[in-house]
């Protein structure tokens, strides 16, 4: 029978900068899962790491123990016509407006043969969620059984869908806890809290898309690339193929903010076409996905023009019930926001466009919320574009006219235009990539 501990001893150790054993960790986590730690003490637990932080052996510990909370997956049994195992990637984000990027790059990989099996959120606050865009598309349905995934990952090769509740069931409790206790905000929980989930999912290969800036979770570049750090390390030592991609947050992804409108952005982007930010990206990140799994040298923008991507697409929108021809919701009601003056759009703040599409009904408040498919926010211009007194800036979208001024004033301040149409230096999309060389 395994040890068990004192928890009120484990948080003074923690609370006066002392580290926690494998042992203690593991029983830890185990006993609050099923219940024999309280909420308020796994409170003051998570505030002490917050304050404290933990070691990488900490931290690996930490993950480990979440993990084994719940179930692992495996798609070991995906096989090549020559027998061979087909190797699995997958991306994670940690969060940006506008952030469209797995629409078009969970096809784009898997049109390379490579399964691609992306287990997705919803948007809270400011951020957009995956499951919430994709829903947008009539019909589609985010829940699959394990069974159906896997015959989905083997016919298709792309699915995404919603992470099963036997996923890490340790951090679904302990991220619930830590939103209401003010301790999101730690690298050593983050870091575990999303490489439980990817490590229990078991793709062999994985891309991190850590962003920075206003719109981001991490607002500087430094606590970036200590996320970013910490999650190769994590992913590195669990035998997962791990590289890390720091990229720039200040400013939305693509001229989309909101669900359906991303939706139609994303397949822009799979039919060819696309705001240049958005390809660039998606065609970065299935560069390092292909790459995790050995596959080097090819021309990943190739799939794009040439229509693989969007038979890859269509196959897995169909797969899940959706129907990719279906026409995409319009909103009740559209606001537009005009330039007051002539000349270069010289910033977008990420934040307050987020902020702006979430009040208009693309994000929810609550968990329990509803999301409306066809709120969200088209931006007529962006940083480094001229723009005329008078023009269309950007439109918002909603089914409940009342939320527009709101939605407005989340705005106020958020666009600088400089008057004298002199150039603008835009900020690289990606800052670093860290692989587990640089650790
Ligand atoms: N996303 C997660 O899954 N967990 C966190 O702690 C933060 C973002």
């Amino acid at each position: 029978m395994s040890r068990t501990f004192d928890v009120v001893d484990l948080i003074r150790t923690k609370r006066d900068g002392g580290r926690l054993s494998q042992d203690q960790i593991q029983w830890l986590v185990g006993a609050y899962t099923d219940e024999r730690v309280a909420e308020e003490q796994m409170s003051a637990m998570a505030m002490a790491i917050l304050l404290r932080g933990m070691d990488r052996e900490e931290i690996a510990q930490w993950t480990a123990a979440m993990i084994a909370s719940g179930e692992r997956m495996d798609f070991s049994g995906l096989t090549a016509a020559d027998g061979s195992r087909r190797l699995t990637a997958d991306k994670h984000s940690t969060g940006g407006v506008g952030d469209k990027i797995t629409l078009p790059l969970a096809p784009l990989v898997a049109s390379f043969g490579v399964p691609v099996p992306q287990l997705s959120g919803r948007g809270l606050g400011h951020t957009g969620g995956t499951l919430d865009k994709m829903e947008a598309i009539v019909g589609w349905r985010a829940h699959l059984s394990n069974d159906e995934m896997f015959a989905q990952l083997d016919s298709v090769g792309a699915v995404i869908c919603a992470a099963g509740s036997g996923l890490a069931p340790a951090d679904k409790k302990l991220y619930a806890l830590r939103d209401v206790t003010g301790t999101v905000e730690s690298i050593p929980l983050i870091a575990s809290s999303i490489m439980s989930k990817k490590i229990a999912e078991g793709a062999d290969a994985l891309v991190l898309d850590v962003k920075t800036g206003t719109g981001a979770f991490m607002k500087s570049y430094d606590d970036a690339a200590e996320l970013a750090r910490t999650m190769v390390a994590l992913g590195t030592d669990a035998g997962v193929n791990t590289t890390a991609l720091i990229t720039e947050m200040n400013t939305p992804l693509g001229l989309t903010a909101g669900n359906g409108v991303e939706v139609e952005e994303s397949v822009e982007v799979l039919a060819g076409g696309g705001p240049a930010d958005v390809v660039d990206l998606t065609a970065a990140l299935a560069e390092e996905m292909l790459a995790g799994v050995g596959i080097t040298g090819v021309d990943v923008r190739e799939h794009l023009r040439n229509g693989k991507a969007m038979d890859s697409w269509r196959a897995m929108v169909a797969a899940q019930g959706g129907n990719p021809d279906a026409p995409l919701p319009q909103p009740k009601h559209t606001h537009t926001i005009t330039a007051a003056v002539s000349g270069t759009v010289t910033r977008m703040d990420a934040y307050a466009v987020g902020v702006a599409a979430w009040r208009l009904g693309a994000g929810r408040g609550r968990k329990e919320d509803p999301v409306q498919a066809a709120a969200g926010i088209r931006m007529h211009a962006k940083p480094g574009d001229t723009i005329t007194a008078g023009a269309p800036l950007l439109s918002l979208y909603t089914d409940d006219e009342a939320r527009i001024s709101r939605a407005e004033e989340a705005l106020a301040g958020a666009i600088d235009v400089d008057a004298s149409g002199g150039p603008v230096e835009l900020p690289d999309l990606i800052h670093a990539r860290i692989t587990a060389a640089d650790l």
